[in-house]
């Protein structure tokens, strides 16, 4: 079998609450978890479990304390936690797709322009990603009035959509969502959760947060399942989650 997208082995992250007495809150305490192209993996656990800390360890916006965050590309695994902030950088510019529920867009800049700047990080030409912006932007019904708008001005659910049209246009090999249609209606929601089962056809390796249980049934492949730190259930999602009521 070919090597996983993403190996994370050992994985443990702490915090400091520096505020309160420098009280020290565990977030993971020894994670492993492989995802390979294609597959989707469905991140469930209650609220606290460590999910997002997950997430964010592997796209580093957290460090790990310590463990193996590991990478494949085109050639040998790349170890993340040790990688030069640069070349981190470069590496989800061009490799990794990360949606929260929310976007971090530079100032002054619309939709069209944000999400054609990372169509371009991930090797397009400037043609070519204005058309991958505009194609995603109305895959995800972003009505095109607001193509230019300011996006800080946008709804809540506009800007996810904005958010989720960036992570996956030109889909990156790495594809991060946490909880990315949390303020979608169900007309929204529907279509953004087809382009994401549509990603996993294309081999696009998929590590998700989905509250809903039936989302995680009809679109992961595998559930992993953390409780207090640590993977306590890895299988199938009838197996993890139990066939629907
Ligand atoms: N920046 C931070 N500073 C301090 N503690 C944090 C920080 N981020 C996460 N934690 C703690 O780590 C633990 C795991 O949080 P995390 O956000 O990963 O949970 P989660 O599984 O995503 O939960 P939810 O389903 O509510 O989003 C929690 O106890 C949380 O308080
Ligand atoms: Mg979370």
């Amino acid at each position: 079998m070919a090597s996983p997208v993403l190996a994370v082995r050992e994985l443990r992250k702490t915090f400091t609450l520096h505020t309160i007495d420098g009280r020290r809150v565990s977030s993971l305490h020894g994670v492993d978890l492989d995802v390979h192209a294609g597959e989707h993996v469905a991140l469930a656990g209650a609220s606290g479990a460590g999910k997002s800390s997950l997430l964010r360890c592997v796209y580093r916006t957290y460090l790990a304390d310590s463990g193996s965050v590991r990478m494949t590309t085109s050639g040998e695994p790349i170890e993340l936690t040790g990688l030069p902030d640069r070349a981190m950088a470069r590496l989800r510019g061009r490799e990794i797709g990360y949606v929260s529920q929310f976007l971090a867009a530079p100032p002054r800049t619309g939709p069209l322009e944000t999400v054609a700047a990372t169509a371009r990080r991930r090797g397009l030409d400037r043609e070519q990603a204005r058309d991958a912006a505009a194609a995603a932007l109305h895959r995800l019904n972003v009505d095109e009035s607001l193509w230019d708008v300011d996006c800080g001005v946008l709804s809540g659910g506009e800007r996810q959509r904005v958010n989720l049209a960036a992570g996956t246009v030109r889909p990156p090999r790495l594809l991060l969502l946490d909880e990315p249609v949390s303020a979608l209606d169900p007309e929204n929601r529907e279509a953004a959760l087809s382009l994401v089962d549509s990603l996993v056809e294309q081999n696009v390796a998929v590590l998700a947060v989905f509250h809903d249980a039936e989302v995680m049934r009809r679109l992961a492949t595998r559930v992993v399942l953390l409780a207090d730190g640590t993977v306590s259930r890895d299988g199938a999602p009838a197996d993890v989650l139990g066939e629907a009521a």
